[in-house]
């Protein structure tokens, strides 16, 4: 049985975002997209209905990031999350969606004691989550990691500039400022491709250096926070639908405030028991 994609159905999905294709977006069609210079979105989900949701709407690529540490899972930061919580909300966002490319996170302590375990927390992830590619945080640091998870078929997206999980060691800092940073990150950059990441994500980066970087990869740059010039942008779907709680980095753009949509939904519910208006005679089976 053959798995190739026929040119029939390559060409009805022309295009990342507003075409109408429906089979599964895949590693090709982002590489594609940037040899025409097509931008494209992504974002992070981390459950099968909000994952569902962004299908629907044609985002192509769904991250699960591990920013489901402070974003769903209730931690202060990414560092805490482990590979059993990422397997498990992997695979409920696999199962929300049909056309969206997922990538799974590799967590803090999943990847970073060398190449053979990043590629079993990278295969776990492939396995019994289902998603269809891994990110790992690191250029020239994490290379050895990224080559052989890339040489065992699993294709990894890579993570530069502001790398969370080294939080403790690096604050929460624009990356890249000053002529050594560049160049270290520049370098980190070329080295993930050497690899054979198929993506990078440049997250805090100043926007004249993350111009450069997506300048000289053939691999496509996917930005936060890196400015206007990367291939394609990415954001945290609880910052940009307005539901994570407290101050926002001036990167995020709002796009909805469900923070203060579901307040008021959860008091007139509670408005309405209190006060005996709910349930009517509509809601109820005799
Ligand atoms: O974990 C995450 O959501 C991420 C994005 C910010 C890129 O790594």
């Amino acid at each position: 049985m053959t798995h190739a994609v026929s040119p029939a159905r390559e060409a009805a999905s022309p295009t990342l975002y507003g075409g109408t294709g429906t089979r599964r977006i895949t590693v090709r069609d982002l590489t594609l997209a940037k040899e025409r210079g097509e931008k494209w979105p992504m974002l992070t989900a981390y459950d099968a209905m909000t994952a569902s949701v962004f299908d629907e709407a044609g985002i192509p690529v769904i991250l699960v990031g591990d920013s489901m540490g402070n974003c769903h899972l209730g931690y202060e930061t990414t560092v805490p999350v482990t590979m059993d919580e990422m397997t498990l909300l992997s695979a409920a966002v696999v199962r929300g969606t049909s056309r969206a490319l997922v990538v799974g996170d590799l967590p803090f302590g999943s990847y970073q004691e060398g190449a053979v375990q990043a590629l079993r927390s990278a295969t776990r992830l492939v396995k019994e989550a289902g998603v269809h590619a891994v990110k790992l945080e690191g250029g020239e640091r994490s290379l050895h990691q990224t080559e052989l998870i890339v040489q065992s078929g699993i294709p990894v997206m890579s993570h530069l500039g502001l790398t969370p999980q080294s939080v403790n060691a690096m604050g929460y800092r624009v990356q890249g400022r000053g002529d050594e940073a560049a160049h270290q990150l520049l370098r980190d950059a070329k080295a993930a491709q050497d690899a054979g990441a198929f993506a990078v994500v440049l997250e805090l980066v100043p926007a004249e250096l993350a111009a450069e970087v997506t300048r000289s990869l053939h691999i496509p740059t996917v930005g936060i926070g890196a400015g206007a010039e990367c291939d394609a942008q990415v954001l945290v779907w609880t910052d940009m639908m307005g539901l994570t709680g407290g101050k926002m980095p001036r990167f995020v753009k709002q796009y909805a405030n469900l923070r203060a949509t579901m307040g008021d939904a959860a008091k007139a519910f509670a408005e309405d028991v209190v006060g005996g208006s709910f349930p009517q005679p509509e809601h109820a089976f005799h």
